[in-house]
Protein backbone atom coordinates (compact mmCIF):
# COMPACT_ATOMS: atom_id res chain seq x y z
CA UNK A 1 0.00 0.00 0.00
CA UNK A 2 1.27 3.41 -0.63
CA UNK A 3 -0.40 5.06 1.48
CA UNK A 4 -0.79 3.80 5.44
CA UNK A 5 -3.97 5.23 6.67
CA UNK A 6 -3.43 6.05 10.39
CA UNK A 7 -7.19 6.51 10.65
CA UNK A 8 -10.04 5.45 9.05
CA UNK A 9 -13.84 5.97 9.00
CA UNK A 10 -16.09 2.60 7.54
CA UNK A 11 -19.44 2.54 7.20
CA UNK A 12 -21.85 -0.10 7.19
CA UNK A 13 -19.15 -2.37 8.66
CA UNK A 14 -21.42 -4.47 10.51
CA UNK A 15 -21.37 -7.40 7.48
CA UNK A 16 -20.39 -8.60 4.44
CA UNK A 17 -17.38 -6.00 2.40
CA UNK A 18 -17.42 -3.45 5.14
CA UNK A 19 -16.42 -5.63 7.63
CA UNK A 20 -13.57 -7.17 5.48
CA UNK A 21 -12.59 -3.32 4.86
CA UNK A 22 -12.05 -3.00 8.81
CA UNK A 23 -10.09 -6.25 9.03
CA UNK A 24 -8.17 -5.44 6.61
CA UNK A 25 -7.30 -1.57 7.49
CA UNK A 26 -6.99 -3.32 11.50
CA UNK A 27 -4.91 -5.85 10.29
CA UNK A 28 -2.63 -2.93 8.55
CA UNK A 29 -2.18 -0.48 12.04
CA UNK A 30 -4.93 1.43 11.58
CA UNK A 31 -7.33 2.83 14.37
CA UNK A 32 -10.58 2.58 13.38
CA UNK A 33 -14.73 4.31 13.93
CA UNK A 34 -17.02 1.79 12.43
CA UNK A 35 -20.52 2.92 12.01
CA UNK A 36 -23.50 1.05 11.40
CA UNK A 37 -26.78 0.16 12.58
CA UNK A 38 -26.49 -3.09 15.07
CA UNK A 39 -24.36 -2.28 17.54
CA UNK A 40 -24.08 -5.84 19.15
CA UNK A 41 -22.39 -6.51 16.00
CA UNK A 42 -19.79 -3.82 15.66
CA UNK A 43 -19.21 -4.22 19.64
CA UNK A 44 -18.32 -7.98 18.71
CA UNK A 45 -16.23 -6.41 15.72
CA UNK A 46 -14.25 -3.85 17.85
CA UNK A 47 -13.37 -6.33 20.52
CA UNK A 48 -11.93 -8.55 18.35
CA UNK A 49 -9.81 -6.22 16.34
CA UNK A 50 -8.49 -4.75 19.56
CA UNK A 51 -7.68 -7.46 20.86
CA UNK A 52 -6.07 -9.33 17.49
CA UNK A 53 -3.92 -5.76 16.28
CA UNK A 54 -4.12 -3.66 19.16
CA UNK A 55 -5.45 -0.91 17.33
CA UNK A 56 -8.23 1.45 18.55
CA UNK A 57 -11.57 1.02 17.39
CA UNK A 58 -14.26 3.50 18.21
CA UNK A 59 -17.82 1.91 17.92
CA UNK A 60 -20.89 4.02 16.36
CA UNK A 61 -23.84 2.60 16.38
CA UNK A 62 -26.24 5.01 13.70
CA UNK A 63 -28.42 4.47 11.06
CA UNK A 64 -27.58 6.64 8.49
CA UNK A 65 -31.26 7.40 7.03
CA UNK A 66 -32.12 9.14 10.28
CA UNK A 67 -31.23 12.85 9.86
CA UNK A 68 -30.05 13.43 13.75
CA UNK A 69 -27.75 10.49 13.68
CA UNK A 70 -26.38 11.15 10.43
CA UNK A 71 -25.11 14.26 11.57
CA UNK A 72 -23.61 12.89 14.40
CA UNK A 73 -21.49 11.27 12.29
CA UNK A 74 -20.85 14.12 10.15
CA UNK A 75 -19.97 16.26 13.24
CA UNK A 76 -17.77 13.37 14.02
CA UNK A 77 -15.87 13.18 11.10
CA UNK A 78 -15.46 17.44 11.43
CA UNK A 79 -14.63 17.24 14.83
CA UNK A 80 -12.24 14.87 15.01
CA UNK A 81 -10.97 13.94 11.44
CA UNK A 82 -10.07 10.20 9.87
CA UNK A 83 -6.78 9.85 7.17
CA UNK A 84 -9.96 7.45 4.73
CA UNK A 85 -13.40 7.78 5.12
CA UNK A 86 -15.08 4.47 3.48
CA UNK A 87 -18.43 5.08 2.69
CA UNK A 88 -20.06 1.06 1.87
CA UNK A 89 -23.04 1.24 3.50
CA UNK A 90 -25.29 0.63 1.04
CA UNK A 91 -28.73 -1.34 0.42
CA UNK A 92 -30.95 -2.16 -2.69
CA UNK A 93 -34.61 -3.06 -3.10
CA UNK A 94 -35.25 -5.50 -5.54
CA UNK A 95 -38.90 -5.59 -7.60
CA UNK A 96 -40.47 -3.63 -10.24
CA UNK A 97 -39.98 -0.01 -9.66
CA UNK A 98 -43.84 0.60 -9.53
CA UNK A 99 -44.53 -2.23 -7.38
CA UNK A 100 -42.31 -1.37 -4.53
CA UNK A 101 -43.24 1.36 -2.13
CA UNK A 102 -42.02 4.78 -2.42
CA UNK A 103 -40.46 5.00 1.13
CA UNK A 104 -37.96 2.03 -0.16
CA UNK A 105 -37.29 4.23 -3.42
CA UNK A 106 -36.16 7.33 -1.15
CA UNK A 107 -34.61 5.31 1.53
CA UNK A 108 -31.85 3.90 -0.85
CA UNK A 109 -31.52 7.34 -2.34
CA UNK A 110 -31.38 8.48 1.26
CA UNK A 111 -28.62 6.06 2.42
CA UNK A 112 -26.71 5.24 -0.79
CA UNK A 113 -26.23 9.03 -2.49
CA UNK A 114 -27.36 11.55 0.98
CA UNK A 115 -25.58 10.00 3.21
CA UNK A 116 -22.56 9.49 1.11
CA UNK A 117 -22.46 13.02 0.26
CA UNK A 118 -23.24 14.38 3.37
CA UNK A 119 -19.91 12.02 4.78
CA UNK A 120 -17.57 13.32 1.79
CA UNK A 121 -18.68 16.74 2.32
CA UNK A 122 -17.79 16.49 6.59
CA UNK A 123 -14.28 15.32 5.72
CA UNK A 124 -12.92 16.55 2.75
CA UNK A 125 -12.21 19.89 3.10
CA UNK A 126 -9.87 18.74 6.26
CA UNK A 127 -8.29 16.20 4.12
CA UNK A 128 -7.80 19.14 1.69
CA UNK A 129 -6.61 21.48 4.16
CA UNK A 130 -4.22 19.11 5.33
CA UNK A 131 -2.69 17.71 2.33
CA UNK A 132 -3.48 14.33 3.09
CA UNK A 133 -6.46 12.16 2.79
CA UNK A 134 -8.54 9.20 0.86
CA UNK A 135 -12.01 8.68 0.23
CA UNK A 136 -13.26 5.47 -0.77
CA UNK A 137 -17.15 5.50 -1.96
CA UNK A 138 -18.53 1.70 -2.76
CA UNK A 139 -20.35 2.09 -6.23
CA UNK A 140 -20.92 -1.20 -8.02
CA UNK A 141 -20.84 -2.28 -11.75
CA UNK A 142 -24.78 -1.77 -11.84
CA UNK A 143 -23.66 1.70 -12.29
CA UNK A 144 -22.80 1.24 -15.66
CA UNK A 145 -25.69 -0.66 -16.55
CA UNK A 146 -29.43 0.16 -17.25
CA UNK A 147 -30.41 -2.02 -13.96
CA UNK A 148 -34.40 -3.04 -14.75
CA UNK A 149 -35.43 -4.73 -10.93
CA UNK A 150 -33.39 -2.37 -9.36
CA UNK A 151 -33.76 0.82 -11.40
CA UNK A 152 -33.15 3.11 -8.00
CA UNK A 153 -30.03 0.61 -6.68
CA UNK A 154 -28.57 1.25 -10.03
CA UNK A 155 -29.23 5.13 -10.37
CA UNK A 156 -27.34 6.05 -6.71
CA UNK A 157 -24.69 3.34 -7.79
CA UNK A 158 -24.34 5.23 -10.95
CA UNK A 159 -24.62 8.45 -8.95
CA UNK A 160 -21.58 7.35 -6.60
CA UNK A 161 -19.47 6.41 -9.78
CA UNK A 162 -19.87 9.73 -11.29
CA UNK A 163 -19.52 11.79 -8.28
CA UNK A 164 -16.49 10.38 -6.92
CA UNK A 165 -14.63 10.91 -10.49
CA UNK A 166 -15.48 14.39 -10.67
CA UNK A 167 -14.04 14.69 -7.18
CA UNK A 168 -11.37 12.88 -8.50
CA UNK A 169 -10.40 15.58 -10.65
CA UNK A 170 -11.45 18.25 -8.59
CA UNK A 171 -8.89 16.95 -5.67
CA UNK A 172 -6.02 15.83 -8.07
CA UNK A 173 -2.52 17.13 -6.83
CA UNK A 174 -3.98 17.67 -3.19
CA UNK A 175 -2.41 15.16 -1.63
CA UNK A 176 -6.18 13.39 -1.47
CA UNK A 177 -7.55 10.61 -3.56
CA UNK A 178 -11.08 10.16 -3.87
CA UNK A 179 -12.26 6.42 -5.63
CA UNK A 180 -15.19 4.79 -6.61
CA UNK A 181 -15.03 1.24 -5.91
CA UNK A 182 -17.29 -0.54 -8.70
CA UNK A 183 -17.72 -4.62 -7.64
CA UNK A 184 -19.90 -7.24 -9.75
CA UNK A 185 -21.47 -10.12 -7.52
CA UNK A 186 -19.73 -10.35 -3.83
CA UNK A 187 -20.74 -13.03 -1.91
CA UNK A 188 -20.82 -11.48 1.32
CA UNK A 189 -20.30 -15.00 3.38
CA UNK A 190 -16.76 -16.32 3.80
CA UNK A 191 -17.75 -20.48 2.97
CA UNK A 192 -17.99 -20.00 -0.66
CA UNK A 193 -15.41 -20.10 -3.15
CA UNK A 194 -15.25 -17.46 -5.75
CA UNK A 195 -16.14 -18.10 -9.51
CA UNK A 196 -16.51 -16.88 -12.52
CA UNK A 197 -19.84 -14.35 -11.66
CA UNK A 198 -19.03 -14.13 -8.25
CA UNK A 199 -16.09 -12.65 -6.18
CA UNK A 200 -15.09 -12.72 -2.59
CA UNK A 201 -15.72 -9.85 -0.37
CA UNK A 202 -11.67 -9.56 1.21
CA UNK A 203 -10.54 -9.14 -2.49
CA UNK A 204 -13.25 -6.71 -3.48
CA UNK A 205 -12.09 -4.46 0.01
CA UNK A 206 -8.22 -5.33 -0.47
CA UNK A 207 -8.75 -3.60 -4.46
CA UNK A 208 -10.71 -0.64 -3.16
CA UNK A 209 -8.09 0.05 -0.49
CA UNK A 210 -5.44 -0.53 -3.07
CA UNK A 211 -6.91 1.57 -5.54
CA UNK A 212 -7.09 4.45 -3.30
CA UNK A 213 -4.24 4.11 -1.37
CA UNK A 214 -2.76 4.81 -5.49
CA UNK A 215 -4.60 7.28 -6.32
CA UNK A 216 -7.40 5.68 -9.04
CA UNK A 217 -10.48 6.97 -9.66
CA UNK A 218 -12.47 3.99 -10.28
CA UNK A 219 -11.23 0.62 -8.60
CA UNK A 220 -13.00 -2.82 -10.78
CA UNK A 221 -12.15 -5.54 -8.60
CA UNK A 222 -11.91 -9.18 -10.77
CA UNK A 223 -10.06 -9.96 -14.10
CA UNK A 224 -13.64 -10.86 -15.24
CA UNK A 225 -15.46 -7.59 -14.65
CA UNK A 226 -12.52 -5.38 -15.65
CA UNK A 227 -12.61 -7.40 -18.79
CA UNK A 228 -16.62 -6.70 -19.30
CA UNK A 229 -16.33 -3.04 -18.65
CA UNK A 230 -14.94 -1.99 -22.10
CA UNK A 231 -17.25 -4.10 -23.43
CA UNK A 232 -20.42 -2.64 -21.61
CA UNK A 233 -19.23 0.46 -22.96
CA UNK A 234 -18.63 -0.61 -26.70
CA UNK A 235 -22.64 -2.42 -26.75
CA UNK A 236 -25.17 -0.48 -28.41
CA UNK A 237 -27.42 0.80 -25.36
CA UNK A 238 -30.45 -0.95 -27.06
CA UNK A 239 -28.93 -3.96 -27.37
CA UNK A 240 -27.33 -3.75 -23.85
CA UNK A 241 -30.99 -2.80 -22.28
CA UNK A 242 -32.61 -5.84 -23.84
CA UNK A 243 -29.99 -8.05 -22.44
CA UNK A 244 -30.37 -6.84 -18.67
CA UNK A 245 -33.92 -6.89 -19.07
CA UNK A 246 -34.13 -10.55 -20.51
CA UNK A 247 -32.22 -11.24 -17.55
CA UNK A 248 -34.15 -9.51 -15.28
CA UNK A 249 -37.34 -11.08 -16.48
CA UNK A 250 -35.86 -14.69 -16.09
CA UNK A 251 -34.82 -13.67 -12.52
CA UNK A 252 -38.52 -12.47 -11.92
CA UNK A 253 -40.13 -15.63 -13.42
CA UNK A 254 -38.04 -17.96 -11.56
CA UNK A 255 -39.00 -16.89 -8.16
N1 LIG B 1 -22.57 -7.75 -2.40
C1 LIG B 1 -22.59 -7.35 -3.66
O1 LIG B 1 -22.80 -8.16 -4.59
C2 LIG B 1 -22.32 -5.91 -4.01
C3 LIG B 1 -22.00 -5.59 -5.33
C4 LIG B 1 -21.73 -4.27 -5.66
C5 LIG B 1 -21.77 -3.29 -4.69
N2 LIG B 1 -22.10 -3.62 -3.39
C6 LIG B 1 -22.14 -2.54 -2.41
O2 LIG B 1 -21.26 -2.85 -1.36
C7 LIG B 1 -21.66 -2.19 -0.17
C8 LIG B 1 -21.71 -3.19 0.98
O3 LIG B 1 -22.70 -4.14 0.70
P1 LIG B 1 -22.64 -5.67 1.16
O4 LIG B 1 -22.88 -6.50 -0.04
O5 LIG B 1 -21.44 -5.91 1.97
O6 LIG B 1 -23.99 -5.75 1.99
P2 LIG B 1 -24.32 -6.00 3.54
O7 LIG B 1 -23.61 -7.19 4.05
O8 LIG B 1 -25.81 -5.96 3.60
O9 LIG B 1 -23.72 -4.72 4.24
C9 LIG B 1 -24.35 -3.50 4.24
C10 LIG B 1 -23.83 -2.70 5.42
O10 LIG B 1 -24.47 -1.42 5.42
C11 LIG B 1 -25.02 -1.21 6.70
N3 LIG B 1 -26.25 -0.43 6.60
C12 LIG B 1 -27.38 -0.74 5.92
N4 LIG B 1 -28.32 0.19 6.12
C13 LIG B 1 -27.77 1.13 6.95
C14 LIG B 1 -28.24 2.31 7.53
N5 LIG B 1 -29.49 2.76 7.31
N6 LIG B 1 -27.41 3.02 8.35
C15 LIG B 1 -26.15 2.57 8.61
N7 LIG B 1 -25.64 1.45 8.07
C16 LIG B 1 -26.44 0.72 7.26
C17 LIG B 1 -25.33 -2.60 7.26
O11 LIG B 1 -25.27 -2.60 8.67
P3 LIG B 1 -26.55 -2.56 9.67
O12 LIG B 1 -27.59 -3.45 9.08
O13 LIG B 1 -25.96 -3.05 10.95
O14 LIG B 1 -26.93 -1.11 9.73
C18 LIG B 1 -24.13 -3.39 6.73
O15 LIG B 1 -23.03 -3.23 7.61
C19 LIG B 1 -23.03 -1.57 -0.48
O16 LIG B 1 -22.84 -0.19 -0.79
C20 LIG B 1 -23.48 -2.33 -1.71
O17 LIG B 1 -24.37 -1.59 -2.49
C21 LIG B 1 -22.37 -4.91 -3.03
Amino acid sequence: MRHAYRTALVTGASSGIGESFARLLAGRGTDLVIVARRAELLDGLARELVERYRVAVEVVAADLTDPAQRAEVEARLRAEPVELLVNNAGYGAFGAFAELPLNDHLAQIDLNVAALVRLTHAALPGMIERGRGGVLNVSSMSGFTPSPGSATYGATKAYVASFSESLHSEVAGKGVHVTALCPGFTRTEDDVPPNLLWLRRDDVARAGLEAVSAGRALCVPGVQYKAALPALRLVPRPLLRAAVNRMWQQAADTR
